[in-house]
């Protein structure tokens, strides 16, 4: 076999074998297929796309590049993934609601590159907190307290990390089977049997439109399938922020204070939903008797005393959190409603002022962010603060007008959750 004539295949749009594809994944490994000829296929993937059977056999030979944990020993394990959105901190307020209802949650996350920092980085801003467990103390604390969060160990779906990694600097991130593949890969090696995706749609997400989401649902819960995983897939809205809060230490600051005071918005009801989702595949019960435990779980404050739980556990001192030096308030011209809140603006503005990273070398200030005081379809008038900006860097020039837009009507067309793919 030869790599030349596989990139040739796929350039003329022909489907691989399970052969060719496993040549590959093992080649690619042990570094007999290079970078540059790796990259030729990831673009020719992109643009000629994989059949199903395809996508499933890369899926296969990713996961078997790496390490396979075993959570056998751990009952009612459930486990939830979302494809990254803006202010999206669904992962620190879930877990402890689920894991408080009686299932066990097992997450290895990862830093965010990219606009914002993802749950590592989150927790990272907590001082103290531990993200380097090892197998033996993350299994432990689950056991102890039903769930436990760290860093993603580098031998889990080797290939992937390699793959993601090219395709980050190849333009070639933005390709369903290349999603599919690079998520349930690591979803597969990590043990996963029931999993709930939440796959963002929208301006400031990777799928940009509602067809290539179902189509990625569709996929995934395929290769679940073949995998012997229960996945229920909801497609949701990141045309606007989730909360709130954006940047690292503020996203967790929201998180503590949702689980306490519930407050009506999208990512309280966002949180319920996955949630209940969750619930009800773990403990293998009804979708409405899940929700009731979820919500007694949320308004007994168990929910609450978990988290707090939980980054005790793993040392973190919330007394701690780091503030920025400066804090910046972005007011309204005009008298209204806010019609839009733009997640990628404010994911690139909070990006400018610390929160995130352009490269993988980049180091995050976790006290850098935007809180929104004024969200979607609040009514504001002249001089009323909309945003709060922190950070400690230099304030780089801000068009208020691409951040969000005030009309004098309300903004009746935002759906949150488009659809639920089980
Ligand atoms: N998250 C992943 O892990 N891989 C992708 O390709 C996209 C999102």
């Amino acid at each position: 076999m030869n790599i030349i004539d596989i990139i040739t295949k796929k350039k003329n749009k022909y489907p691989l074998t399970e052969e060719e594809i496993k040549y590959v994944i093992e080649e690619f490994d042990r570094g007999n297929i290079k970078d540059y000829q790796m990259s030729a296929l990831l673009m020719a993937i992109v643009l000629n796309d994989m059949t199903d059977e395809e996508v499933i056999y890369l899926t296969k030979y990713m996961v078997l590049s790496g390490t396979i944990l075993d959570l056998k020993e751990l009952d009612n394990v459930v486990d939830k993934h979302s494809t990254g959105g803006v202010g999206d901190k669904t992962t620190l307020i879930i877990s402890p609601i689920v894991a408080s209802c009686g299932c066990k949650v097992a997450k290895m996350s990862g830093r965010g590159l990219g606009y914002t920092g993802g749950t590592i980085d989150k927790l990272e801003s907590i001082p103290g907190f531990r993200v380097d467990l090892t197998k033996e103390e993350f299994i432990e604390e689950i056991k102890n307290i039903g769930m436990a969060i760290t860093s993603q160990t580098e031998s889990v779906a080797l290939a992937d990390k390699k793959i993601y990694a090219l395709r980050d600097v190849t333009g070639t991130t933005e390709s369903i089977p290349l999603i599919a593949s690079s998520i349930m890969s690591k979803k597969i090696a990590l043990g996963s049997k029931n999993l709930v995706l939440d796959i963002k749609v929208g301006e400031g997400a990777l799928v940009k439109n509602i067809d290539d989401a179902r189509r990625l649902a569709n996929l995934m819960i395929k290769i679940g399938k073949e995998n012997n995983m229960k996945v229920i897939c909801l497609l949701t809205n990141m045309d606007v922020p989730l909360g709130s809060n954006i940047g690292n230490s503020l996203e967790v600051l929201e998180s503590i204070n949702t689980l306490y005071y519930l407050p009506e918005n999208n990512l309280t009801k966002l949180c319920i939903e996955l949630s209940t989702h969750m619930v009800s595949l773990g403990l293998n019960i009804s979708y409405e008797e899940a929700r009731s435990k979820v919500l007694e779980a949320l308004n007994t404050k168990r929910a609450y005393n978990k988290l707090l739980e939980f980054i005790n556990y793993q040392n973190g001192d919330i007394t701690k959190l780091p503030k920025s030096r400066s804090l910046y308030q972005i007011t309204s011209d005009k008298e209204g409603y806010i019609v839009n809140l733009s997640s990628l603006e404010l994911a690139k503005l909070s990006m400018h002022l610390g929160a995130g990273r352009k490269t993988k070398e980049d180091k995050i200030d976790p006290s850098a962010g935007i809180i929104i005081n004024k969200g979607l379809n609040e009514k504001v008038n002249v001089g009323d603060t909309v945003l709060t900006l922190y950070t400690n860097k230099e304030l780089p020039k801000i068009d208020s007008g691409a951040l969000f837009k005030v009309e004098d009507y309300q903004n009746t067309s935002y759906n949150l959750i488009y659809e639920t793919i089980k």
